[in-house]
């Protein structure tokens, strides 16, 4: 083989889609929680879904994390049609490769357990057993989501909400996942609280390469975070392009409501 065929297809590899979704749709009985919802994601892009509250962000974002099987559609995940997969191979990449940060962080921690064995137990999830080095990992990632390492032995429940959100960056972080599901990250802190939250996630973002899909109601988030934007009304999409193109030159009535802020979102 040719250096330079060599050079082409290891191009192809990388410029092929992380996820491909194809005409997605849940329902709940007659009622539509996300239709005809198809886009791909490549690898390092982080895409951003905003809209209403009740436009179909969570649904959607459930159904592509595996929480629920979806009623029509298709995912692909790096070529793996994961619908088809087994319940449990389903578990494993969810465990191994991808992450998901939720809103409330209690849905994502143990706040009974400490901050370092709230890293830890994910660590052992994927099959980390050495003691000393999941505690070398784990004091790394206290660090890198700034959580004093004199914390590591204190339980969550005595921390702040912003602190909680940190820890569970770093739970989801510590095992390397491709893909990082995230659903309101900032949502339900103060301001303040929110900015700080922000900045680091955008340089864990930026440092590590993640690939992430964040569904978010507030436009901020985005324009800090999202290269491509996907805008939902009702359960579908209604435009979808680069962040700065969408937010700066929206096309569909309703982005531009949202844009200038008549909608209250
Ligand atoms: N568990 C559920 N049971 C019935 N309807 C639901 C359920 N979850 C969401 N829905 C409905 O699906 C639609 C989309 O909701 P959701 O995905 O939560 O929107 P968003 O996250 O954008 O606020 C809404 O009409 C909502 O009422
Ligand atoms: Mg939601």
């Amino acid at each position: 083989m040719t250096a330079a065929v060599a050079q082409i297809q290891t191009n192809s590899i990388e410029d092929a889609p992380l996820l491909k979704v194809q005409n997605l749709a849940k329902f709940y009985g007659s009622r539509v929680g996300c239709q005809n919802v198809s886009f791909d994601l490549f690898p390092g892009e982080v895409l951003g879904i905003v809209g209403e509250s009740g436009s179909g962000k969570s649904t959607l974002l459930a159904a592509l994390a595996g929480h629920h099987q979806p009623d029509r559609g298709t995912i692909h995940y790096r070529d793996q049609d994961i619908l088809a997969l087994q319940e449990s191979e389903r578990r494993r990449l969810s465990r191994t490769e991808w992450a998901f940060v939720h809103q409330n962080p209690r849905d994502g921690l143990r706040l009974g357990v400490s901050a370092g064995g709230n890293v830890g137990e994910r660590l052992m999830s994927v099959g980390s057993r050495h003691y000393g080095n999941i505690r070398t990992q784990a004091l790394d990632w206290l660090e890198r989501v700034e959580i004093s390492p004199d914390r590591i032995d204190d339980r969550p429940s005595s921390f702040s909400g912003g602190m909680q959100q940190r820890l569970q960056i770093a739970r989801n972080l510590v095992t390397s996942p491709k893909l990082v599901f995230m659903d309101e990250p900032t949502g339900g802190l103060d301001v303040s609280v929110q900015a700080r939250l922000l900045d680091l996630l955008r340089g864990l973002v930026r440092t590590l390469g993640l690939s992430v899909i964040i569904v978010t109601h507030d436009l901020a988030v985005v324009r800090l975070l999202a290269d491509r934007l996907m805008v939902m009304k009702s359960g579908e999409v209604v435009e979808q392009g680069l962040t700065d193109q969408v937010l700066d030159d929206p096309q569909h009535g309703y982005t531009q409501l949202l844009v200038s802020s008549v909608l209250q979102v």
